[in-house]
């Protein structure tokens, strides 16, 4: 456990890559390299593409992947008249625990607004999921000091539906966009300033206990050697790994970095 108390959760986003067949190789690859190392000590998600989710559930389940299988979307309605969609109901049934809501690409390339994300949050709520909420400044909005506006303006809208009992469980992800496949992190000490913005702002629209509760991971061009000094900083309950997480080998470093966090 860190001083905190919140238990770290590191995320596999794997985006647009892997088939179900590369799935369920890497699932089997990340049993035996995790198995071997320490990630006891922080929880483990992965985010294959829709079709990659039941080769993943049968292989986790099958081999004792320690790790949960998580979703990168889900729809806001339980079922319908909705072509393309997949919903929430569908994904739990998949023993999906995790679903990330309102990630970046998702909002500046199919159009989610704040709107989208809230009813999406609460569609993963309503489904026995916990959901991964994104939030993050766009580069004219760091250069013109707007990060903190933004960050709390996002934040408002995100938790504007959900009861504290709900924010407490919930995990949101600080990604700011410009550091996003960029191959160049934040530093510590701006994902801490920016992970504190978020939990103040949960302290003010949800209570203290839901502040205390909600885990803040931060996102964007994470590595093995950033992975440590990251999760060290006392805000700062995980990680959302992109282009990182598609390599066993990589992903498990990262894994043992923020474990090596924990006392
Ligand atoms: P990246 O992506 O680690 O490849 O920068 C992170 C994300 O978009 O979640």
């Amino acid at each position: 456990m860190t001083a905190s108390g919140r238990r770290p959760l590191v995320s596999g986003n794997w985006k647009m890559h892997k088939d179900h067949l590369e799935t369920i190789h890497t699932c089997s690859e990340l049993g035996l390299r995790l198995g071997r190392g320490a990630v006891g000590a922080v929880d483990v998600s992965i985010h294959p593409p829709f079709t990659d989710l039941r080769s993943a559930q049968s292989v986790i389940e099958a081999e004792g992947v320690p790790v949960s299988l998580g979703a990168q979307n889900c729809a806001t309605a339980d079922s319908g008249a909705f072509t393309g969609e997949v919903s929430a109901v569908m994904l739990a049934r998949l023993r999906v625990e995790y679903v990330i809501v309102g990630h970046s690409e998702r909002r500046t390339m199919f159009g989610e607004d704040d709107e989208v994300v809230a009813a999406k949050l609460q569609a993963v709520f309503r489904n026995g999921m916990v959901p991964i909420c994104c939030v993050g400044e766009h580069a004219d909005e760091r250069d013109a000091g707007r990060t903190t506006e933004r960050l709390q303006a996002q934040i408002t809208q995100a938790l504007g539906r959900l009861a504290p009992g709900e924010v407490a469980r919930m995990v949101i992800a600080y990604e700011p966009v410009w550091a996003i496949g960029s191959g160049q992190p934040a530093t510590p000490e701006d994902a801490q300033e920016a992970a504190a913005t978020i939990r103040g702002r949960v302290t003010e629209l949800a209570g203290a206990a839901a502040a205390s509760g909600v885990r803040i991971l931060y996102g964007g061009s994470v590595g093995p050697d950033s992975a440590s000094p990251l999760v060290s900083m006392p805000d700062v309950d995980g990680l959302l790994v992109g282009g990182a997480s598609l390599d066993p080998g990589t992903f498990t470093e990262i894994v043992g970095g923020a474990a090596a966090t924990v006392r």
